[in-house]
């Protein structure tokens, strides 16, 4: 096993120095990521297909490795009511940590000339890829600290990539010979580490993102040029691994990614997720991305994520997640990153807003550096949404779609609708959330009918809100802003609306 491992290695290796494997299509994905995220002119559309229901409390059910029963199952209630989470990148790409974390192919595979000077400047020929393995030092790495702030955030769960598209594992994997942050680098289990310090510290779920497909292994080119008739490097690696890391570390979602060029039978993507659904050590509470193959993506899947950073403005008929990152540019950190590459607090608030008024999730990125730290501007943009929801997480946080996702006539304003009591005679509340302060001081409301017993309070400020009956709607005079303890994004909450 060993010998094999590392004979394979060493073709590695070599498949590494000569640099195989390079189709411009293989950096579709690339492109796609360079979206604005406001640009929804190419929107895919959803599989409206009406998903039968089966209830999660049988326990004897049991799924078959299709789409048709995989479909069929409950999304895991966590999951819609968590609304945000923070999605880590972080591996050897952090430690170029120069351009994006598709350095390695943007250099080797399509031989970028903005990759390849960067190499010529900075590195001694003959450099490869793998000499980066040691220097990711990750010395500062303190796993407890990054459960504080992840937690200061206000997210719900953390989804980290055990393994992206390099194919180097953060986990002491038993697939990944030499490969790994165990044998190389660090010198410890990222993965078990950074797990056990969410589980001790917060609530947080923890989850995994992994990459099928890895742009240099020598079995996955083989299968390639094999026309995907061979399954080479899904028997030997792809699979092995998925179960290795769902019964090591028990995460609560696996976000899989790097699925696009053969299809999900190629990947034998729906036996392993039968198996998470029927058997595994997570069954109850797993949620699994749309990235099984190509063709899967916005089709099949627990939730659908269709495009990175996805955010259609639209209600969708189908649970789905916006993946942003902060960086406007890279998930993986970037030291030539500026100041006007990050997203502001108020962009980022906005982008939540926008995607959880309709029905989305938003998984927020940020890249740690090579020595292991979450650098202090991602810090800051965590603290202050934690801070905005700390006030306002009544409007996020198990919340529903309303009637209406944003105003018909009043830009920038977008709604929710909270959970009243049935016993208790309360009706749902809907928020209405302001992402600009009116000038006027007066923001009509078109879309909300007051009934006799409507009130309307506004989050983080103490005093009577002045409002009035407006055809249609309701006009709600703010308050002076010295007296609202919130910078961004104000929130109304109206109680016994008629509609
Ligand atoms: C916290 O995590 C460490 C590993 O980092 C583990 O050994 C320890 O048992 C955990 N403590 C608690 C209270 O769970
Ligand atoms: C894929 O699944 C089929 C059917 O369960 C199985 O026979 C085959 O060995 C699997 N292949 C891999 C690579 O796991
Ligand atoms: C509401 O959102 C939709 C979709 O994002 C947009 O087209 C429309 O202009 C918005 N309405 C207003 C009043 O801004």
């Amino acid at each position: 096993m060993r010998n094999l491992m590392y004979c394979l290695h060493i073709a590695f290796l070599i498949t590494v120095f000569v640099g195989i494997g390079s189709s411009s299509d293989e950096l579709k994905h690339e492109t796609a990521t360079k979206r604005s995220p406001y640009e929804t002119t190419k929107v895919p559309s959803m599989s409206q297909k009406k998903k039968p229901h089966v209830p999660i409390q049988d326990q004897s059910y049991r799924y078959t490795p299709d789409w048709e029963s995989l479909d069929s199952r409950p999304l895991p209630s966590w999951y819609d009511e968590a609304k945000f989470g923070i999605f880590i990148h972080w591996g050897i790409f952090s430690v170029p940590s120069f351009g994006s974390e598709w350095f390695w192919i943007n250099w080797q595979g399509s031989k970028n000339p903005k990759y390849v000077e960067f190499m010529k400047k900075n590195y001694p020929p003959g450099f490869t890829y793998p000499e980066f393995g040691p220097m990711f030092t990750a010395e500062f790495f303190d796993p407890d600290q990054w459960a504080e702030i992840l937690k200061s955030s206000g997210a719900r769960y953390v989804v980290l990539t055990s393994k992206h598209h390099e194919g180097f594992t953060l986990w002491p994997s038993k697939y990944s010979w030499n490969w790994n942050a165990m044998d190389v680098g660090p010198k410890r289990d990222l993965v078990g580490d950074l797990a056990n310090a969410i589980r001790n510290n917060t609530n947080l779920k923890f989850g995994l993102y992994h990459s099928l497909y890895e742009w240099f292994h020598p079995l996955y080119i083989k299968d390639k040029d094999n026309n995907w008739k061979s399954q080479e490097f899904v028997k030997s690696k792809t699979m092995p691994e998925l179960y290795e890391i769902v019964n090591k570390y028990q995460p609560s979602v696996v976000w899989s990614d790097g699925d696009w060029e053969p299809n999900d039978k190629y990947w034998n993507s729906t036996d392993f997720i039968a198996w998470l659904y029927n058997d595994s050590p997570v069954k109850k509470e797993v949620v699994v991305n749309d990235r099984w193959g190509s063709g899967t993506t916005c089709k099949h899947g627990d939730i659908y994520t269709c495009t990175d950073r996805f955010n259609p403005g639209t209600l969708q008929p189908h649970k789905w997640e916006n993946c942003f990152t902060i960086d406007r540019k890279s998930w993986g950190f970037r030291r030539n990153a500026m100041l006007s590459d990050y997203y502001s607090t108020p962009d980022l608030i906005k982008e939540m807003v926008t995607t959880v008024s309709c029905g989305g999730n938003m998984l927020l990125n940020v890249g740690p550096t090579h020595y292991g730290q979450i650098p202090p501007i991602y810090e800051e943009r965590l603290r202050q949404i934690g801070e905005w929801l700390r006030i306002n997480g009544e409007a996020i946080y198990g919340s529903q779609p309303w009637t209406f996702q944003n105003d018909t006539r009043t830009p920038d304003i977008w709604y929710t609708k909270g959970k009243g009591s049935k016993e208790l005679f309360i009706s749902d509340p809907v928020y209405a959330i302001v992402l600009e302060w009116p000038k006027s001081g007066v923001i009509e409301l078109t879309d909300p009918t007051a009934s006799g017993s409507t009130r309307v309070t506004f989050l983080g400020y103490a005093g009577a809100v002045k409002w009035t009956v407006s055809a249609p709607g309701i006009r709600v005079s703010f308050p002076s802003k010295s007296k609202v303890s919130n910078d961004w994004a104000w929130v109304l909450r109206l109680d016994n609306l008629r509609y």
